[in-house]
């Protein structure tokens, strides 16, 4: 089938084009600023704050699916109204959606989310998340919002970098241990993305992997797998720092998971020396 990875160029969009076209599909993708290092078939270049551009796009491309791997961190135009005009499209012309969302639709107040708890996001960046969750299942109830939780692998995510960083002391900081999430490899992800993409799945589907982890853990972890001095990493509370934003968000994807023949690992398991 043909597949636009919209944001085909991030670090997500480029694991989804790898896999998709090695599963044989037609595969178009699309970048903001400049083509990533991903195969596809075509690149497109694809603002999303450009409604025509998204006609356009999709008019020609006419993809059976689309999943849409862009961020515009907490630019409401891009983050929530592009995804939203995509879903008008892809509704329109029949095509099948798979939206990434991020467990920063959440506070943290009350620790586990699964499926079924309301977004009650405290960023900007979480609130255009959580708006475009809301818009894109408006228009397109047939669509997929899928919700990852921290995003890791082959050391290319930004919180890797962030890692060897501060380990090296190139960057200033510290990694919270009462900040707790539960990431995911991206590998597991892009699979799970496109399993949700060929299958009949619709609404909200958590991706996370199945261990809660402090940033400060997720960091030793890191540090031990690349060869590090996990005992350089800084370390702080987060509740200390005055930073905004969500504490302890654990993603609960049992139910998802159990719908899923891809498995997705745990950090500390994916994170392991060797591993
Ligand atoms: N990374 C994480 O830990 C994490 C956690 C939870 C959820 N998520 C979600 O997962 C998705 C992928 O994240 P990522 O880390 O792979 O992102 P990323 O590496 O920053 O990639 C972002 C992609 O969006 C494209 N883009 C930027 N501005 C755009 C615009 N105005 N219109 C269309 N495309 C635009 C970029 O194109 P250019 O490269 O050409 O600029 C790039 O292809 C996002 O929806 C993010 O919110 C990520």
């Amino acid at each position: 089938m043909t597949i636009l990875i919209v944001g085909g160029s991030g670090f997500l969009g480029a694991e989804l084009v790898r896999r998709a076209r090695a599963a044989g599909h037609a595969v178009v993708a699309t970048y903001a600023s400049g083509p990533g290092a991903a195969g596809p078939d075509g690149w497109r270049r694809l603002d999303l704050r450009d409604a025509g551009g998204v006609d356009d796009v999709m008019a020609e491309v006419r993809p059976r699916v689309v999943v849409n791997a862009s961020s515009g961190r907490e630019d409401s135009a891009v983050t929530a109204a592009g995804p939203v005009q995509l879903a008008m499209v892809a509704v329109r012309q029949g095509a099948g959606l798979v939206h990434v969302s991020s467990d920063a639709v959440f506070s943290g107040r009350r620790g586990r989310y699964d499926e079924s708890a309301p977004p009650d996001p405290v960023t900007p960046y979480g609130a255009a998340k959580a708006a475009a969750e809301t818009g894109v299942l408006a228009v397109h109830p047939k669509a997929v919002v899928a919700r990852p939780s921290l995003i890791i692998g082959h050391g290319r995510s930004r919180h890797e970098q962030h890692v060897r960083d501060l380990a090296s002391g190139v960057a200033e900081g510290a990694l919270y241990t009462d900040d707790i999430r539960c990431p995911v490899h991206v590998d597991d992800l892009a699979a799970a993305l496109l399993e949700l993409a060929a299958g009949d799945a619709a609404g909200v589907h958590h991706l996370a992997g199945p261990d809660a982890v402090s940033r400060y853990e997720l960091g030793v972890l890191i540090a031990r797998r690349d060869g590090l001095d996990a005992s350089r990493l800084p370390v702080a509370l987060r509740a200390e720092s005055g930073r905004p934003g969500a504490l302890d968000v654990r993603l609960d994807s049992r139910a998802t998971r159990q719908r899923l023949r891809t498995t997705l690992r745990g950090a500390r398991q994916f994170l392991r020396p060797g591993g």
